[in-house]
């Protein structure tokens, strides 16, 4: 193509033509599509100077403010309904019967402290209620998955994540927890509370800029895997929560609603409990996992 005649028409052709060279088909698949709507974007919007500006400034700092306990991107993506976009065609794709799927979001960390089966899960005494989640973990096929191992993360009693705190590294309300031979399990915890999502970055901005609450619905997260099953990466959701219809990042799924009950059958009776039986999908099916650990995603930045 001459470079003289590209006119703001025939800029996407070009740009798609130089690219063609491309040689791993499915980058090149999604760069060509990315570039087509975001030409598409830009003469929808009659994009001007300034706003190209403003718009690389925005992202500019999303990037200052990531680091290996922050991870800004995904926040982005999360509060623009991608990452839940992700997940749920991942969900669809697979289909194989096992438990709905939910956000990583950006508060998961590895190596979380290991605890027995029951066991509290706060490093420290905390205030707010205590509960009890249990239930049994089984196969598409309704076989017990023994010694599945369940990763769990949430708030504390103020609403917030170890993470969010001035000693991030002290890992608090977190832990691993291995299910029995029958896939039983067992964890005492916190009721969480509803929370606003880290605002003090330009994700908060672009909220506040949008007139939206913030808020999530209280949560639990739950990442389970076991050898031979798909590793299901998925939260509990509070059906009493104010937000539970207008989660800032669109997380909620109707089979992951519950609530505490009295419960007699609990392995806590005393406290309020949910049961919650977790399906795990066939193996061949990809991970839910949208998100990481952000100080893998920083290590791996820097470390290429
Ligand atoms: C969370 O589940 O904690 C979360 C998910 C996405 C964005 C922010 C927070
Ligand atoms: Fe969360």
């Amino acid at each position: 193509m001459i470079t003289q005649a590209i006119d703001e028409h025939t800029i996407t052709d070009a740009a798609l033509d130089q690219m063609s060279t491309t040689k791993d088909a499915r980058l090149k698949e999604i760069l060509d599509s990315a570039v087509r709507h975001l030409h598409a974007f830009a003469r929808e919007v009659d994009l001007k100077p300034e706003e190209w500006l403003e718009g690389i400034k925005f992202l500019t700092a999303v990037g200052h403010w990531c680091s290996e306990y922050r991870q800004e991107f995904i926040l982005l993506s999360d509060t623009l309904g991608l990452s839940a976009l992700v997940d749920l065609m991942n969900d669809r794709r697979i289909s194989d019967g096992g438990t709905t799927s939910s956000l990583l979001g950006p508060f998961y960390r590895t190596d979380a402290p290991q605890y027995e089966l029951g066991q509290f899960i706060g490093t420290h005494e905390h205030g707010g209620t205590e509960i009890c989640i249990y239930g049994r973990i089984t196969d598409v096929d309704g076989h017990a998955v023994p010694n599945a191992k369940i990763e769990i993360w949430q708030t504390d009693e103020e609403g917030v994540y170890d993470l969010q705190k001035n000693r991030p590294e002290d890992m608090d309300m977190r832990g691993v927890y291995h299910a029995d031979a029958e896939g039983n399990y067992c964890i005492r915890t916190l009721r969480p509370l509803g929370y606003l999502i880290p605002l003090d970055g330009p994700v908060g901005d672009m909220i506040r800029a949008q007139g939206r609450h913030g808020f999530r619905p209280a949560h639990v997260h739950f990442m389970i895997g076991a050898p031979g099953h798909r590793e299901l990466v998925t939260a509990l959701y509070m059906g009493n929560d104010d937000h539970i219809d207008s989660d800032t990042v669109f997380g909620v799924r109707g089979p992951l609603i519950t609530e505490t009950k009295q419960d007699p059958s609990s392995p806590f009776p005393n406290l309020p409990s949910v049961r919650f039986d977790y399906t795990l999908g066939r193996a061949e099916g990809m991970s839910g996992r949208v998100g990481a650990d952000p100080s893998q995603i920083t290590s791996k930045a820097v470390s290429h």
